[in-house]
């Protein structure tokens, strides 16, 4: 009599484990379809590919998950993003937030590098402690993103973002960072940051 009902709870078991590795399968699956449809407009070349579209490899695990967190939220507001992720579950964004962290990290801008501009980039950055938060080589952590070989127009277009408010951070620090600085800091600091290794 044990037996037979240890049995049965042995088969119950292995069913429901069964339909658990079933679902995941499936689930990995779709966030793997659902990431060739993102990387089509972010760019998989270690080079974001359209204007305006960040290149997403490497940044932090936290950092990701929080702004497609934001999107579905309507607390960051801008399409495409917006509506792609309307409805779609915490699990769902974590697995994508976890899957775009381990893409390799962005080659920095090709372009040429003006010198003057870099030198004032520099001193910015010490006096307004970027190094500080997003890491020294500008890698990020945390909830903090990376810059580093981020595209030129998307951190030139984030920076305007947050001083207009067109732009809403998880909190208040990048408007407290930015309160001292204007569009020719913000010229400089795209510059250098896109040109980081
Ligand atoms: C049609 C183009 C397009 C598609 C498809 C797309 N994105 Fe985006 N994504 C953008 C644009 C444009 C932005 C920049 C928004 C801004 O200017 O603030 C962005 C921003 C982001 C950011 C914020 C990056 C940062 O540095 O703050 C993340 C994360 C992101 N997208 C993930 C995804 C994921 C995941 C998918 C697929 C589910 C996806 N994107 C599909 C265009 C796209
Ligand atoms: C006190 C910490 C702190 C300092 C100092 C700081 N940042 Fe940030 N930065 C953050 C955080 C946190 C975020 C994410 C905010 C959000 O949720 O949108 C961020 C976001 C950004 C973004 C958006 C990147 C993306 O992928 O969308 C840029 C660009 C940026 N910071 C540039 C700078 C520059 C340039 C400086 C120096 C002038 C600086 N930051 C100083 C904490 C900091």
């Amino acid at each position: 009599m044990r037996q037979r009902v240890w049995r049965v709870i042995t088969a119950a078991l292995a069913a429901a484990v069964f339909s658990a590795t079933a679902i995941l399968a499936q689930a990995a699956e779709s966030s793997e379809r659902l990431l060739d449809a993102c990387l089509a407009c972010h760019g998989d070349a270690q080079r974001g590919a359209l204007p305006n579209v960040p290149a997403l490899g490497a940044q932090p695990f936290d950092y990701l998950t929080i702004q497609l967190y934001m999107f579905r939220e309507k607390m960051r507001v801008v399409e495409p993003m917006t509506s792609m992720l309307a409805g779609v579950k915490d699990d769902e964004l974590k697995r994508l937030a976890a899957a775009i962290a381990k893409l390799p990290a962005p080659l920095p801008a090709d372009g040429p590098t003006d010198a003057a501009r870099v030198e004032r980039a520099q001193a910015l950055v010490v006096q307004h402690r970027c190094n500080f938060c997003h890491n020294r080589d500008y890698s990020g952590q945390q909830n903090v993103p990376r810059l580093a070989a981020q595209r030129e127009d998307y951190l030139l277009k984030a920076l305007r973002d947050y001083k207009s408010n067109a732009r809403r951070g998880y909190d208040a620090t990048m408007d407290d960072v930015l309160y001292p600085l204007n569009d020719d800091h913000f010229r400089d600091l795209a510059h250098f940051l896109s040109r980081q290794r």
